[in-house]
C-alpha cells in the first residue's frame, strides 16, 4: 500500500487527479471506477481543468460508478447520476453513453445488479477504482455487516449513513433508505485502487480500515488485501 499524507483538500485533489490523468494518458480507453460524495469533487474539478486545457482526453474512457440510491429519478439533484453529470461528465469530453451508474429505478433491481456485474466483467473489469470512505468504514454503499457482500446488491443504508447524507437533502426523512452498490468482487478486481479521505474526522476509521483487522464490520478493511492501492489522506 502506498500511503500519502498531504496538507489539505486541494493537495489531495491534485494528487488524485494526477493519478487518474496518468492512468488515462497511459491507457486512453481505461475503465474508471468512479465515486460520489464530497471528497472527490475537488479531484473532478481538477480533471475538468486539465481536460479543458487539452492535457487529458476522456473521449475513449468508460466509467462505472459505485452506487446509486434506490427510487430517485436521474433528474433528481440528489441522484448520483445527476451528481456525476453535473460535477464531472458534463464538463469533460467523455461520451455520455460510455458512463454507467446503477439504475436505482429499475423495475427489477436484482436483475439490474446482476447485469451491472456482468457488464463490468464484459468490458474487462476496472482499471482504476476511485474510492472515498464513510465514517462507518463503508466503501461504495457496502455497509458494515456480518460478511463481505461479493456482488452488486441492494443495501439498507445504516442510520449513520442516512444521517451523514442528510446534509444534502431537505430533511433526514428525504434521504433514501436503500441503495444499489457495487460489491467487493468488482472493487477488489480493479487493477488499481485510489482511496481518498479528507478531514480529521476520517482519521480514526481510516487507521482502523488500513491497519486494523480485516473484518466486514469495517468494509474498507478488505482493501488491505489489494495488491495495488494508493491512499491519499488530508487531515485538514
Ligand atoms: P464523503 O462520503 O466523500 O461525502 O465524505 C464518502 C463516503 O461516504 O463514501
Amino acid at each position: 500500500m502506498k500511503f500519502i499524507k498531504v496538507k489539505n483538500y486541494e493537495q489531495m485533489s491534485r494528487q488524485a487527479a494526477n493519478i487518474i490523468s496518468a492512468q488515462v494518458i497511459i491507457k486512453p480507453d481505461s475503465v474508471l471506477g468512479l465515486a460520489t460524495g464530497s471528497t472527490p469533487i475537488g479531484t473532478y474539478k481538477q480533471l475538468i481543468k486539465w481536460c479543458q486545457k487539452g492535457d487529458v482526453d476522456f473521449s475513449e474512457v468508460t466509467s462505472v460508478n459505485l452506487d446509486e440510491y434506490v427510487g430517485l429519478d436521474i433528474e433528481n439533484d440528489q441522484s448520483y447520476r445527476y451528481f456525476m453529470n453535473t460535477n464531472f461528465f458534463d464538463s469533460i469530453n467523455i461520451k455520455k453513453e460510455n458512463t454507467y451508474v446503477p439504475n436505482g429505478k429499475a423495475d427489477n433491481l436484482e436483475e439490474e445488479c446482476a447485469n451491472y456485474d456482468a457488464f463490468i466483467k464484459s468490458i474487462g473489469g476496472i482499471d482504476l477504482q476511485l474510492l472515498g470512505i464513510g465514517l462507518d468504514g463503508h466503501i461504495g454503499f457496502n455497509e458494515p455487516a456480518d460478511c463481505f457482500e461479493k456482488n452488486t446488491h441492494v443495501v439498507d443504508l445504516h442510520e449513520s449513513t442516512i444521517k451523514a447524507n442528510a446534509r444534502f437533502f431537505e430533511s433526514v426523512d428525504d434521504v433514501p433508505k436503500k441503495a444499489v452498490t457495487m460489491g467487493m468482487v468488482s472493487i477488489m478486481q480493479a487493477k488499481k485502487i485510489l482511496l481518498i479521505a479528507n478531514g480529521k474526522n476520517k482519521e480514526e476509521i481510516l487507521n482502523k480500515a488500513l491497519f486494523g483487522p480485516i473484518t466486514p464490520e469495517i468494509p474498507a478493511s478488505i482493501l488491505q488485501l489489494h495488491p495495488d492501492i494508493t491512499v491519499i489522506f488530508s487531515e485538514e
